[in-house]
């Protein structure tokens, strides 16, 4: 109710100063003073002016000290010039208009031949309005006049490069809203003294603020809101009007420095695992992408605001596709050393072999084919075996052959024979001395291929946890960010 109160009067001493000029015709004789010009010109209105209220401006224009001096407020905002996040400062640029009644003078329009009249400021009271927020000095260019109506009324504008304090959360950066307040408020003066009023609703406000502004910068005006603080006041409080700015952060920029590049990495990474996971190339591969990585993030780690309170969302990000980059690169590493020393290690325990070989195997598409080692073993020594008992044959059937090709040496019967059995023997012997070797080296290749198999499975399985993790994060993130960057 108070709000709409203020709001109402607000309005009223704006949109009225064809009414107020006319009670003012009628009260003026009585409050303060008419002023008689000698004729209509501007030196006769000053001269009558200057013996009238010149002399009276160290004191609040007002006839009786129990009024208040009503003061109507309202901005424009012109630039939003920027934010500086580890300062906690907004930085804006404002049309600030002021608007408050003269009681001491007024005159007739037709009789001294003006309207209005632009007078410097120093000649007049004028309210010690500041704006609470505000964290430096006001370095826009200093106004020296004001308006002074034939009915009194005083209207003051100036510009301000407003540097106000703000709590800034940075925490979903670069999709982040902030909310910033202006608080508008005499410095001394109290409630019974000074009260303000709105001077434009913040609907208009806004839409004129929009039309305006011509800094196309890093921040979008949403909108500005007004806040009634004086529901409960008292007397002896100080009025005041409170803005809240909303600007939203244009985000295109961040989005192809910052993060469209990270994910491309991370899109490579994740196409590295494509290459052979045997080959050396691959561990080197990613370290290089880790390294341009780190390059990246330095080069723009400028692009990043710094605070200290909190950590933005994105830094969270960038650390996750690090912290993923040297996870697969790890992960790598780890494979292509079970790779290389297969060879060299004992056979696949019996746990390992179900649980990777079968299980896991099956998860990723990549069965074993080889089944279980002890039902492989067996075909492979009675393939020796087979091989051994078949090989007396061709062995005797040259020596056969040569009996039978050679009709002269059959002279030399036992002896022959006996060098024959003998050769016969050491053959053998040989031969089993090859079959044990060739034995081992299967048994060894065996054990070395499931080896490299559970390498592999392995290998696809972190490939695809690494996708299911990227894609986890990224979609909650996503879904962070979008939740705060809806208006
Ligand atoms: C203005 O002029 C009228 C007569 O023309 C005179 O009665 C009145 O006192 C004058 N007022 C002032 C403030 O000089
Ligand atoms: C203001 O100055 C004028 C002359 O310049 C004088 O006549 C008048 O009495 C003064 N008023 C006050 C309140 O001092
Ligand atoms: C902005 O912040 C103020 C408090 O600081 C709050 O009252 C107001 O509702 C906020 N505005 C929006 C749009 O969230």
């Amino acid at each position: 109710m108070a709000l709409k109160g203020i709001e109402e009067k607000g309005l009223l001493s704006v949109t009225m100063p064809v009414g107020a000029f006319i009670i003012l015709l009628y009260v003026a004789p009585c409050s303060g003073t008419l002023l008689n010009c000698s004729e209509p010109t501007q030196p006769a209105l000053l001269s009558a002016l200057e013996s009238a209220v010149f002399n009276l401006s160290a004191i609040r224009p007002v006839m009786s000290m129990g009024v208040a001096t009503n003061v109507s407020v309202f901005f424009t905002l012109y630039g939003i010039l920027g934010v500086d996040e580890k300062a906690q400062l907004l930085i804006t640029y404002l049309w600030l208009t002021f608007h408050w009644d003269n009681q001491f003078v007024s005159w007739d329009p037709n009789e001294c031949g003006a309207e209005k009249i632009a007078l410097p400021r120093k000649k007049f009271w004028v309210p010690d309005i500041v704006i609470n927020e505000f964290m430096d000095e006001n370095k826009a260019p200093f106004v020296p006049y004001v308006y002074l109506f034939s009915n009194g009324q005083i209207h003051d504008a100036l510009p301000a490069k407003v540097v106000s304090s703000c709590n800034l959360d940075i925490y979903t950066f670069p999709f982040d809203i902030q909310n910033c307040t202006l608080t508008f408020n005499s410095y001394l003066h109290r409630l019974k003294d000074i009260r303000m009023v709105l001077g434009r609703t913040v609907e208009e406000t806004t839409r004129v603020s929009k039309s305006v502004m011509t800094t196309m910068g890093e921040w979008e005006l949403l909108d500005i809101t007004y806040h009634d603080l004086g529901t409960h006041k008292d007397e002896d409080d100080i009025d005041e009007l409170a803005f809240h700015i909303r600007v939203r952060r244009r985000a295109t920029m961040y989005v192809v420095n910052l993060i469209l590049p990270s994910c491309f990495l991370i899109t490579v990474d994740l196409f590295s695992f494509l290459l052979p996971p045997q080959s050396v190339d691959r561990s080197s591969f990613k370290m290089t992408l880790i390294l341009g990585y780190t390059v990246f993030l330095l080069i723009m780690n400028d692009l990043l605001p710094i605070t200290g309170n909190g950590i933005p969302l994105i830094n969270v990000f960038f650390s996750l596709c690090l912290a993923l980059m040297v996870a697969s690169l790890l992960e790598t590493i780890l494979i292509t050393d079970l790779l290389h020393s297969s060879p060299r290690l004992s056979p696949v325990p019996r746990w390992v072999r179900i649980l990777v070989l079968q299980f896991f195997g099956y998860i990723v598409c990549l069965p074993w084919k080889g089944k279980v080692s002890n039902q492989a073993d067996i075909p492979l020594t009675s393939a020796a075996t087979e091989k051994h008992s078949v090989q007396p044959t061709p062995v005797s059937n040259p020596v056969v052959q040569d009996g039978a090709a050679g009709g002269k040496e059959e002279l030399k019967g036992p002896l022959s024979e006996d060098t024959a059995l003998q050769e016969l023997r050491g053959l053998g012997r040989d031969l089993q001395a090859l079959r044990l070797h060739v034995d081992q080296q299967l048994g060894e290749s065996q054990s070395s291929q499931e080896w490299v198999q559970v390498g592999f499975i392995i290998d696809r399985l972190l490939f695809g946890l690494y996708i299911l993790f990227i894609s986890i994060s990224f979609v909650t993130i996503i879904i962070i960010w979008q939740n705060s960057y809806k208006m």
